[in-house]
């Protein structure tokens, strides 16, 4: 058979069918045959199409494309996929947080930053965000925060009044709401928005000394925002519009890509530093921590099936390769349980073997059986074993990335370091990042929220929540509601 000649269609065991049009029946007029197998295959498996989405993150889009070292910095890491020259495969997934599958791309919220890394040490997994910070610091709190953004059990509405009184109950979320009230809480396109580690990481190099690291994915492309009218327009004419818009861009050879730079900071600074380090809702002040250039991240080729490379894609923390471990941070040590959670719970514990989620590098694991398993497994099966089977090295991974810790247990916060506190960097972004043409627009952002259904006693909450943040600003917007 030729190439362009057109194949003969098949059942899914690759039997070829006698019709794509018509069901079997007795007599053109006469009823169905249950026998017509190859119909009942057709209902079956549309039936069976749809998949659980992810319960966060669930509308979102992606390709693939490759990560280029730029700069030698084996002094703070050992991991291959930071040496000098290196060049690895990725997958990167760019969502929103709040909204389903169909939801509108443009709605105010953050966004994530997904990239898997296939590794010649095994997958490595950073799965950041556009912001360098989060609403809330203690896992505990997330899946709460998660459904204060969702719906309402009686209406199955979104609700400002629900969201505002979550975050005013949690001072701790004020960097970040100031943040996703600004102008970056909607951006014009993924390819025009930076990615971040927010947490802190633990880097170990060949030497064995540990370091504490934040990443920095700074978009080439220059950052690009859309105000709130832009955006609430988009929302209605073109609900795709940052899928279409990265679809196209790498269909049109316009290949998007992002300078990953790293703060390091010596690991013996986390212990008296002003802040808490590991606290997710603070940055590392660029003057402290300057910005060291590592690489450039580049997409450039669409998935082929949105279904099998993207929607299956498994996203996980715990994906982290020799020289790259967790830090004290309650989030990310949440995060490392979460995630393979989920992807059994929506994939099937056989997630890791759906190509997009296979790593490049050799996997030699004693995990067997399992609903949709598609490797066969060899014996023995157990370990340890006198039958060649494998068998841990540890000097491939030895067991560093670890700090020391001691205490009761309790369920209690974070103790404080100097100058922690909840509005601080807050106050810092809206007095000395934005302009008055952003303070501007902070102030008519928030006040169109507000209006947007919130009721005393969370409207008055939210008023003083502003003026922890900056009194001019919790002021006039207060002044914005009076007038609204
Ligand atoms: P810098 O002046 O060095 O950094 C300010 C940073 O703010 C910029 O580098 C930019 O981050 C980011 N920024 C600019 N415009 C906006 C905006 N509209 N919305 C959100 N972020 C914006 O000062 P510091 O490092 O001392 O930080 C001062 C404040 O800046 C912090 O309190 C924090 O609120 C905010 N910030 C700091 C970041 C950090 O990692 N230090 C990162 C982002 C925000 P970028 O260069 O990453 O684009
Ligand atoms: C998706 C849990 C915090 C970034 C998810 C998913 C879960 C989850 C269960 C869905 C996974 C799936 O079904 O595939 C949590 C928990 C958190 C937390 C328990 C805190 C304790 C964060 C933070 C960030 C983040 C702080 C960013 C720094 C993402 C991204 C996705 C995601 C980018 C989508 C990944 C993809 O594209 O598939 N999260 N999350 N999450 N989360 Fe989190």
């Amino acid at each position: 058979m030729t190439d362009n000649k057109v194949k003969p269609t098949t059942t899914d065991a690759g039997i070829p069918v006698s019709s794509d049009e018509h069901s079997l029946t007795v007599g053109p007029n006469g009823p169905i045959l249950l026998h017509d197998h190859y119909l009942i295959e057709q209902m079956a498996q549309f039936n069976r199409e749809r998949i659980p989405e992810r319960q966060p993150h669930a509308k979102g889009g992606g390709g693939f494309g490759h990560f280029q070292v730029t700069h030698d910095i084996s002094a703070y890491t050992k991991a291959a996929v930071f040496q000098p020259g290196t060049k690895t495969d990725v997958l990167m997934r760019f969502s929103t947080v709040a909204g389903e599958r169909g939801s509108p791309d443009t709605w105010r919220d953050p966004r994530g930053f997904a990239v898997k890394f296939y590794t010649t040490e095994g997958n490595y997994d950073m799965v950041g965000n556009n912001t360098p910070v989060f609403f809330v610091r203690d896992p505990m709190k997330f899946q709460h925060f998660i459904r204060s953004q969702k719906r309402r059990a009686d209406t199955n509405l979104r609700d400002h009044d629900m969201q505002w009184d979550f975050w005013t109950l949690s001072p701790e979320s004020a960097h970040q709401v100031t943040w996703l009230m600004g102008d970056r809480g909607i951006p014009k396109t993924w390819r025009h928005m930076n990615g971040y580690s927010s947490h802190t990481y633990m880097w170990v190099n060949a030497q064995g000394e540990k370091f504490w690291v934040k990443y920095h994915f700074k978009t080439d492309q220059g950052i690009e925002c859309l105000t709130q009218a832009e955006a609430d327009k988009l929302a209605g004419e073109d609900a795709d519009y940052h899928t279409r818009d990265l679809y196209e861009a790498l269909k049109k050879g316009e290949h998007p890509s992002w300078t990953l730079h790293v703060q390091i900071m010596p690991f013996a600074d986390a212990e008296n530093y002003r802040f808490n380090p590991f606290d997710l809702t603070k940055v590392w002040p660029h003057g402290d921590y300057p910005l060291i250039p590592v690489g450039k991240l580049t997409l450039d080729r669409n998935p082929t099936d949105y279904h099998t490379e993207i929607e299956q894609a498994a996203f996980e923390p715990n994906n982290l390769v020799p020289g790259i471990g967790v830090s004290p941070d309650k989030m990310l040590l949440g995060r490392v349980f979460s995630y393979a959670d989920a992807h059994r719970a929506r994939l099937g514990v056989n997630y890791k073997q759906i190509p997009v989620n296979r790593p490049q590098s050799p996997v030699h694991s004693y995990s067997k059986d399992g609903a949709m398993r598609m490797d066969n497994v060899t014996d023995p099966v157990y370990a340890p074993n006198s039958k060649g089977g494998p068998a841990a090295d540890p000097s491939l991974n030895p067991p560093v990335d670890v700090w020391s810790t001691s205490g009761d247990m309790v369920r209690k916060a974070y103790t404080l370091h100097a100058e922690d506190d909840d509005f601080g960097q807050a106050g810092t972004m809206v007095r000395e990042v934005f302009d008055d043409a952003a303070r501007e627009r902070l102030v008519n952002n928030v006040v169109g929220h507000l209006s947007d259904g919130v009721q005393e006693p969370v409207l008055s909450r939210a008023l003083e929540y502003w003026r922890k943040i900056d009194q001019d600003i919790g002021d006039r917007i207060a002044k914005g509601m009076k007038g609204s």
